[in-house]
């Protein structure tokens, strides 16, 4: 459950009940639940508490379908409760702009929702503050940045791709502990156990779209499906020239220099891209400083020599002073084999300067 510090910001605080906590909690976890399901949308979460206290929850649906908001007040509705009074709690911001479906703070206003709890403020240009400002304009009072912390780590990925353009990137690879991600020969099938590509199959369901190097598709001729993990198969990317007959039909080929093929895959909806390497694909997305998050699954085997595959080919650090250094952001066992995450220094887990950075809540009352 997100703790609560206090508000940042000048505004007056209102005290932070511990339901609405559990409600914001709440609201997380239902965004969290259809990750990777609502590209280009962000996975928001939504819990409608009518005047009764009972509540009504939502998320977002894959597109065209509902908003996490139209989905709480539609589950009140059909349970025959009035949403006039409630409160909605919203990990998001709710949009102000038409696209696939009307705004949805129209709809809050027209159902005379008393109270809207919003996590965090929406940096998408259509929207960025201004859903607030129309419920606050239409008589709702709007309370901002509760569990902001915690909805800011889970939307990052989100937020990055509206932010700056282009997808998260999440670079994943499969190594033994010296360091080699496939054999002098070409073969890599398979370093890790079950357990491991169990969990990776869950990263490429959690991600809109996956992307390898055609080198990768010659020597392993992969598929690039979740089999071994609920969820729906991503999009699929080659950079370079697919061979015919390879198992990754359909995929779409990309080509060009990579911050440009990322623009182009943002501008295509995608948020969250797996990058699966092989070794030159995975070298050249470090070397750029354009992966976000890294996923190196370790087994306990080592292959020896200098002539297996690297991790990330190309040139690297040519003195120690020049090391790359990042941060662990988690270290887990999978079966017989280590999953460690980590992510670039730069990263800064928590709102850019502009949105509320901390869990207190800022009141704006209605106008
Ligand atoms: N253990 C693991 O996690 C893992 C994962 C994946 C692959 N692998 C292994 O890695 C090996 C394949 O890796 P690889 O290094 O040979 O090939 P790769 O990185 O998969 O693909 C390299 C190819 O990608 C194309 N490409 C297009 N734009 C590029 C760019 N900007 N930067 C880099 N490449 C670009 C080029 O194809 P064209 O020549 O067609 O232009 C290039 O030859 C295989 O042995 C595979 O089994 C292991």
């Amino acid at each position: 459950m997100c703790p609560h510090g206090p508000a940042p910001r000048s505004e007056p605080v209102s005290p932070v009940a511990d339901s609405d906590v559990a409600h914001m909690a709440r609201a997380v976890e239902l965004g969290e639940g259809v990750r990777g399901t609502t590209a280009p949308n962000p996975w928001v979460g939504a819990v409608l508490v009518t005047a009764d206290g009972t509540a009504f929850e939502g998320a977002t649906e894959p597109p065209p379908g509902r908003h996490a908001e139209i989905v709480a007040l539609d589950a009140a509705r059909s349970a025959g409760a009035d949403p006039a009074g409630a409160t909605l709690f919203t990990t998001l911001e709710p949009c102000s702009h038409t696209g696939r479906t009307p705004p949805c703070v129209q709809a809050v206003i027209e159902a005379r929702i008393a109270r809207v709890v919003v996590g965090i403020t929406d940096p998408d240009p259509r929207v960025s503050g201004r859903g607030q400002a129309v419920l606050i304009d239409g008589g709702i009072g709007v309370h901002e940045g509760l569990c902001a912390h915690d909805i800011t780590a889970s939307l990052g990925p989100y937020l990055h791709q509206r932010r700056t353009g282009r997808p998260w990137v999440v670079l994943k690879l499969a190594a033994t502990l010296d360091g080699r991600i496939g054999a002098p020969d070409g073969t890599s099938q398979w370093i890790t156990s079950l357990q491991a590509r169990a969990d990776a199959h869950a990263l490429r369901a959690r991600c809109d779209a996956v992307l390898v190097g055609a080198g990768t598709v010659r020597a392993d001729n992969p598929s690039l499906t979740v089999r071994d993990a609920p969820g729906t198969d991503p999009r699929r990317f080659v950079l370079g020239t697919v061979p015919s007959g390879a198992n990754i039909h359909p995929c779409t080929e990309v080509d060009g220099p990579l911050p440009e093929v990322l623009e182009a895959l943002a501008a295509q909806g995608v948020v969250e891209l797996l990058v699966e390497g092989g070794a030159h694909v995975a070298g050249e997305f470090h070397r750029l400083g354009l992966v976000d998050e890294y996923v190196v699954y370790l087994a306990p085997a080592l292959m020896g020599g200098d002539d297996g595959l690297p991790l990330l080919a190309g040139a690297g650090a040519a003195s120690i002073d020049q090391l790359w250094r990042g941060q662990v952001t988690g270290v887990s066992q999978m079966g017989p084999d280590l999953r460690v995450t980590l992510r670039p220094f730069t990263y800064r887990e928590g709102p850019s300067p502009g949105t509320v950075a901390a869990d207190g809540v800022a009141e704006h009352p209605a106008s």
